[in-house]
This record gives structure tokens, sequence and C-alpha cells, in this order.
């Protein structure tokens, strides 16, 4: 069992859970998930680490509330358990001196690129971080990355607060100007990491993203996660989750995450019948 050690409510639908996992938290690297079962029948879901401290022997994930597993998760206090904690999984975020990154981030992946932006400074790279939310209700960690970052730039969908408008604004603007920009890396819904790669493709600046297929095992074994990079099959537990933008299949990525909807509704409305409210 794997103690929950401390719980954030970052805003009504995102959690942070600190936990007490020292096998996981002596490897982990910025860019690399665990396998997270709530309870001995729950399924398997992947989330990404946020932040590790060695020493205390603990790991940090921040999920949104999206689901049945997700709000199961959520309904669990500090000194709770999780019954399984697999990790660290997938490839850590390839980091180097590239020069000027561009590290854009929306929603919950905020903390998954906070990591990212951290290394790539420690790396001697110049960080300039855009963060996107929907709504000022939905913004978090904007201190934790600007602390990380050279530059920060805060959007909103409606405007109030940040600028107003979509991440892709300001990264367009940003490669427009005057500074060359030799990196971006970019996080979050699967329609802004789309986004995001074909507004630096005509740019010809290399743009790396974290993909988020379902996934079950998480160890290249069932296939689940597959996706298509530049024509060829990929398993995004093992060979990613992070790969060159410019050559995903969007489309089929899309498509794929949306297999199981229909037993994700229902699986939902089962476990809020469960628990007494529609
Ligand atoms: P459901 O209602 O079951 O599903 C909602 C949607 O989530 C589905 O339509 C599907 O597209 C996706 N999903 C469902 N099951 C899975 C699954 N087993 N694996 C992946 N996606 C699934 N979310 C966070 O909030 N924070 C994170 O740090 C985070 N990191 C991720 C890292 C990776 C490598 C991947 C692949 C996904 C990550 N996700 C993260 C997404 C998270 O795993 C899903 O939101 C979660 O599995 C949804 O489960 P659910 O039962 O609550 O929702
Ligand atoms: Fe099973 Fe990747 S999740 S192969
Ligand atoms: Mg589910």
């Amino acid at each position: 069992m794997y103690q929950i050690l401390a719980r954030e409510d970052l805003t009504p639908e995102i959690h942070l859970f600190e936990i007490a996992a020292p096998e996981v938290a002596r490897k982990a690297q910025a860019g690399q998930f665990v396998v997270i079962r709530v309870d001995e029948k729950g399924e398997r879901i992947p989330l990404t680490i946020a932040d590790w401290d060695r020493e205390k022997g603990t790991v940090t994930v921040v999920f949104m509330e999206v689901g049945k597993t997700t709000r199961k998760l959520a309904t669990l206090k500090a000194d709770e358990s999780v019954v399984s904690f697999t990790g660290p999984l997938g490839l850590p975020t390839h980091i180097e001196k590239f020069g000027t990154v561009a590290c854009v981030a929306g929603g919950f992946a905020i903390a998954t690129i906070v990591p990212i932006a951290r290394a790539m400074r420690a790396a001697g790279n110049k960080v300039i971080s855009i963060m996107g939310f929907r709504n000022k209700d939905m913004v978090f960690w904007e201190d934790r990355l600007r602390n990380v970052s050279d530059e920060l730039i805060v959007t909103t969908d409606d405007g109030s607060y940040g600028r107003k408008g979509v991440v892709t604004i300001p990264l367009k603007e940003l490669l427009e100007g005057d500074k060359k920009i030799d990196r971006v890396v970019a996080i979050g819904p699967t329609v802004m990491m789309k986004f995001s790669s074909l507004t630096t493709q005509p740019f010809g600046v290399k743009t790396i993203v974290s993909l988020n297929p379902i996934m079950v095992d998480g160890t290249g074994m069932c296939g689940v996660c597959r996706v298509s990079i530049g024509g060829m099959t990929k398993f995004t537990c093992v060979d990613g989750p992070d790969f060159d933008g410019h050559q995903v299949d969007w489309d089929e990525l899309m498509a794929r995450q949306r297999i199981y909807l229909d037993e994700e509704k229902r699986s939902l409305e089962l476990w809020q019948r469960s628990r007494g409210r529609r």
C-alpha cells in the first residue's frame, strides 16, 4: 500500500497527492509517469510524476477529476492509501542545452511541465513558459512555474486572468519575434498539443509533446497505447510518452482516446449510483 502523506486541492477539480513511494522517488526523472490503482478492483491509470523528494522518499502527482477512477481517487484523504503505484515508467524527457526553450502547458499538465522547465533551465537553457487555463478559477502553480522560468506568460480562454485566448497565440508571437526559439515542449490536452505542433511547424522548431493515449500495463505488453509517429507504430508507455509533435498522427490518437466513451460513462454512472447520488 502507498500512503498519501499530503493532499492539496489546487482547484475544485485538480488535486495534488504527495505519496510515500521511496523506490519510485529514487529513480524518478522529469517526463516520467506512474500507473496507479486506487483499490484491488480498480483499473490502472497513468499519472505523470509532478515532483519527487529522494530524501523523504515521496512522489507528487497532480490529477484532474474526469471520470470514475480520478473521481474515486479524489475521495481519498491524507493518511489513506492507494493499492499500487508503479513506476517510474516511460522515458525521461530529453534534456540538453538547446539555447532558448519554450515550455507550453495547459490544464493539469502545468504540473508536468514544471520539472521539465526546471531541468531545462538547470542544463543552461533560457526558459520561456506559457501556461493556459480555461478561466481564472482553474489557475494553479503560477509561482512554481515562474520560479523555474526566465519569462512566464499566462493565458485564459475567457480573459478572466492574464492574456485572453489560447496558448498558441503567444507561442506564435514568440516564434515571429526577435528571440530565436530553439525548442518547444508542449504538454496538455491532445487538441492543445496538436495545435501547438501545427503552430511551430512552419517555423521548423522541433516540438516535443507528451502523448496521453489510453494505457493499461504501462510496460509495453498490452499494445493499448499504440500511436503512429512518422508512419511507424510506437508504444507510448515505453517509446514515449515524449514524441516529435510534427510526426504524430493526431486524428488516430484522438479517435483511439474515444474508443471506450460509452463504457467509461456507464462505469461512472454505476459508481455514482452505488454511492447514492445521481
Ligand atoms: P474515464 O471516464 O475512464 O476516461 C476519461 C478519458 O480519459 C477517456 O475518454 C480516455 O481518453 C482517458 N482515459 C481513460 N482511461 C485511461 C487510461 N487507463 N489511460 C490513459 N487515459 C485514459 N491525468 C491527470 O489528471 N494528471 C496527470 O498527471 C496525467 N498524466 C498522464 C500521463 C500519461 C502518460 C497518460 C497516458 C495519461 C495521463 N493522464 C493524466 C490522463 C489520465 O490517465 C486520465 O485522465 C485517466 O486515466 C482518466 O480515468 P477516469 O477513469 O477518471 O476517466
Ligand atoms: Fe500497454 Fe503501453 S500501456 S503497451
Ligand atoms: Mg476510467
